[in-house]
């Protein structure tokens, strides 16, 4: 259990270095995304999460606060803006760092004494160590929509790196094989609900890019008028684009003729190598406008994954550890570097890029594999989600701790979602 309360104490720690000395004082009540509860909301979910999950779920235990435990229980993605809990009913700092302080206390204790034998409490205690890394990532994308004045950048952040584009080859061909999703229960030491069980897909041949499509690329379709053109949209989304106002990517900015990118911490001219942070919708649009096709989950898995000899990769780059030589994930960055400069990552056809640096949208609507059945450590994990509504994303972000970097991980959200730090790459006829 060293190792467990290891993790778990480091992943708490970080947490509360976001809330701490990260987020300004005034913006603990802040809510920048209406599909998301404020900030407040996280830092009482964390910890009552674990009381949930493990002393109450798996161990059958007490909790600490009934009401508390049941206002913080679960918060992620309303169907409709405003769906979230109504303003102003949220608890103080000071209130919510005291439940903080006990919840931490009992799930300490619980960790140090019990042993991962008992499968339901083993399953119980990766729930928890892998869903706190998931919010942090949340916290980061949520703290970008805050004005700079309500955030403090840490002390040490690597340099920006805007310059590039290595030359290669714009597209590869990967040839038809099979590509295998999610995996077996006892292939993996954990997943989530959604990863299992193993499915096995034939895909035919396809070609890809390379590389992300980036600032530059998406910048002739901003300026082509791809916005206004409703036939590369799906239906609906030219009503939402009109009453939303929406004419270019959510980190873009346009300054007098020049165009801004909106970083975390500040704004620097647009970096045109950077992979563009889009929504499905816009990915989709983009692909519709160069008669090309975003691609599905089973051609990413392929990609990435795939080997001429046939046999499947860990990553794309092989069977080793990822590090930051093999792509801008982690959580050390704030920002993106230019699409496909980290070579090292490439996979077997020599696609570029395809975990780190922002997630990638497929067209394929999340769903449970055959087989698929909820987890007992949190039942509504992801099939409240099968709606058609929701698109998987795989990959990473610069903002994904490297613990929920694995090759069954699937993420997920709406077509129209900007926050989520998301880029994409099209598949050609
Ligand atoms: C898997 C990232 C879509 O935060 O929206 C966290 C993960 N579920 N708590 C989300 C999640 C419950 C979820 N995503
Ligand atoms: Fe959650």
């Amino acid at each position: 259990m060293e190792e467990v309360l290891g993790r778990w104490s480091a992943t708490r720690a970080s947490t509360w270095r976001f809330f701490d000395e990260t987020l300004a004082p005034g913006a603990y009540e802040a809510r920048p995304i209406a599909l998301r509860h404020p900030f407040v909301f996280y830092e009482g979910h964390l910890a009552a999460f674990g009381v949930n999950t493990l002393l109450k779920g798996a161990l059958g235990r007490p909790g600490i606060d009934a009401s508390l435990e049941l206002l913080f229980e679960r918060g992620i993605d309303p169907p409709a803006e405003g769906g979230a809990q109504p303003e102003g009913r949220w608890p103080s700092r000071r209130d919510v760092s005291a439940y903080v302080r006990r919840a931490d206390t009992a799930v300490e204790e619980a960790l140090a004494s019990e042993t991962l034998a008992g499968e339901e409490f083993r399953e119980a205690v990766f729930t928890v160590l892998e869903h706190e890394p998931m919010h942090q990532e949340t916290l980061r994308y949520m703290l970008h929509r805050l004005p700079y004045s309500e955030k403090r950048a840490p002390a040490a952040s690597p340099p920006l790196e805007t310059s590039g584009p290595t030359r290669r080859e714009p597209v590869v061909r990967v040839p038809a094989g099979v590509a295998t999703l999610g995996a077996g229960r006892d292939e993996i030491p954990f997943g989530w609900d959604n990863e299992f069980p193993k499915s096995c897909r034939s895909v035919p041949a396809f070609t890809i890019d390379a590389a992300p499509v980036t600032n530059e690329q998406f910048l002739d379709f901003v300026e082509a008028g791809g916005y206004a053109d409703p036939s590369f949209w799906q239906a609906g989304d030219a009503e939402w684009l009109s009453e939303s106002g929406v004419t270019c990517p959510s980190f873009w900015r346009r300054e007098g003729r020049a165009w801004l990118w909106a970083g975390q911490f500040g704004l620097v001219p647009l970096p045109p190598a950077w992979p563009v942070w889009v929504s499905h919708a816009e990915a989709s649009a983009y692909a519709r406008w160069c008669k090309r096709r975003l691609p599905t989950e089973a051609e990413f898995h392929r990609a990435a994954f795939g080997t001429p000899e046939g046999r499947e990769r860990a990553f794309p780059w092989g069977d080793a550890a990822p590090t930051a030589a093999h792509g801008n994930f982690g959580g050390e960055r704030n920002d993106p570097v230019p699409a496909g400069s980290r070579p090292e990552g490439a996979s077997a056809w020599g696609v570029h890029e395809l975990v780190g640096n922002g997630w990638e949208w497929t067209s394929t609507p999340f769903a449970g594999f055959g087989g698929f059945a909820p987890m007992a450590s949190y039942p509504r994990y992801s099939a409240d989600f099968f709606d058609g509504r929701h698109f998987v994303l795989k990959g990473a972000s610069p903002a994904t701790p490297v613990a929920l970097v694995r090759r069954t991980l699937r993420n997920w959200f709406q077509a129209r979602y900007p926050y989520v730090y998301a880029k994409f790459r099209c598949v050609r006829p």
